[in-house]
């Protein structure tokens, strides 16, 4: 491959202290250190109003959009709201479609006060493969996101993973984003191959 693979982090939480915003940060990482090149599209610093489909320039919408539409993987992070992804997420997903989507990897992480978080995960992957996403089996839930980080001046935002096993399954998640940015199945792999023969 001879250029770097683009991973984009969409941080669906709008909240200054968000644990999904660290967990997406330590996901970066692990994608930079695969050898990808890194942006955080924080929702905080875009202009995006509720999206209305009669307005043709809203706000922010086609940076946002163009930043999504350029990128080889996407990470969508998302706090748990009533069982389900945030409405700042689910916003800005209106705003993008096919064209943003198409021949994306994109991966998933969400971020529990409770204990469950997999019907947030389910929901989005319905709407991402809903515009054609590539979304990667291996998604990150985090429950009880008050006990999962431990102040370290030294960490990613001040702070660190209590449960090593936690961060790796969420530096999985930036490895592979890198790893199968390019993917482009198409029908002529070879189990496709033998399965005709
Ligand atoms: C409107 C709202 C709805 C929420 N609904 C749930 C829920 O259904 N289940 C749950 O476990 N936590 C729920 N929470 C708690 C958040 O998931 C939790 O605070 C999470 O850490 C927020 O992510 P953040 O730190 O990235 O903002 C809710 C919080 C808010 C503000």
């Amino acid at each position: 491959m001879s250029s770097a693979p683009t991973v984009v982090a969409v941080c669906g939480s709008l909240r200054e202290e968000s644990y999904t915003r660290t967990a997406l940060r330590y996901t970066l990482r692990a994608a930079e250190e695969a050898g990808a090149e890194t942006t955080l599209l924080d929702l905080r610093e875009y202009d995006l109003p509720v999206f209305d489909p009669d307005v043709d320039d809203q706000g922010d919408g086609e940076e946002a959009r163009r930043i999504v539409r350029e990128a080889d993987a996407v990470v969508l992070g998302t706090p748990v709201y009533h069982g389900s992804y945030s409405g700042a997420l689910k916003n800005f997903h209106d705003y993008c479609s096919f064209d943003e989507y198409e021949d994306t990897t994109v991966g998933l992480l969400a971020t529990a006060g409770g204990g469950s978080y997999g019907s947030t995960l389910d929901h989005l992957r319905i709407t991402v493969r809903g515009v054609h996403g590539w979304i990667l089996p291996h998604q990150v839930g985090i429950r009880k996101a008050y006990d999962a980080f431990a102040d370290d001046p030294d960490a990613i935002d001040g702070r660190r993973f209590v449960d090593p096993d936690l961060e790796d399954r969420v530096e999985k998640l930036g490895r592979q984003l890198a790893e199968y940015a390019f993917i482009e199945p198409d029908g002529t792999t070879p189990r496709a191959t033998a399965a005709d023969d």
